[in-house]
């Protein structure tokens, strides 16, 4: 059985087999999510924010998800990717990249300025 997952905010589209980990499904969407302890619940690399109607759609917070993310962002739908397994369908917001986000910053400062010149 299949189930399909949606990334966002690149609105990718990617079909798994139900049971596959949501760091596999990110992969298989060839998108670059770098992690440092290869899906064991420690470098927290693999952050993900679960859409609202989605969270039906994942397996329960592991006992390690618990104990690294704590209860306050599990409710806000934070995950980490690698203990997640996709049960249906799913939509699933990632982090935007550290480096597009400086560089997002900096335009929105200089537009800002630029609008305060005129
Ligand atoms: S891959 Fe390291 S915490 Fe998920």
């Amino acid at each position: 059985m299949e189930a399909q997952v949606t990334f966002y905010p690149a609105e990718k589209p990617i079909k798994v087999r139900v049971g596959t980990s949501l760091l596999q499904a990110v992969h298989k969407a060839r998108i670059a999510m770098p992690t440092r302890c290869g899906g064991k619940a420690s470098c927290m690399m693999c952050k993900i924010q679960v859409e609202e109607d989605s969270s039906a759609a994942l397996s329960p917070p592991s006992a390690a998800e618990r104990r690294k993310l704590g209860m306050a962002e599990l409710e806000k739908g934070t995950r980490l990717a690698c203990q997640c397994k996709v049960l249906g369908d799913a939509a699933i917001r990632l982090p935007e990249n550290p480096l597009k986000a400086a560089i997002r910053r900096q335009m929105e400062l200089k537009a800002q300025e630029s609008d305060e010149l005129w």
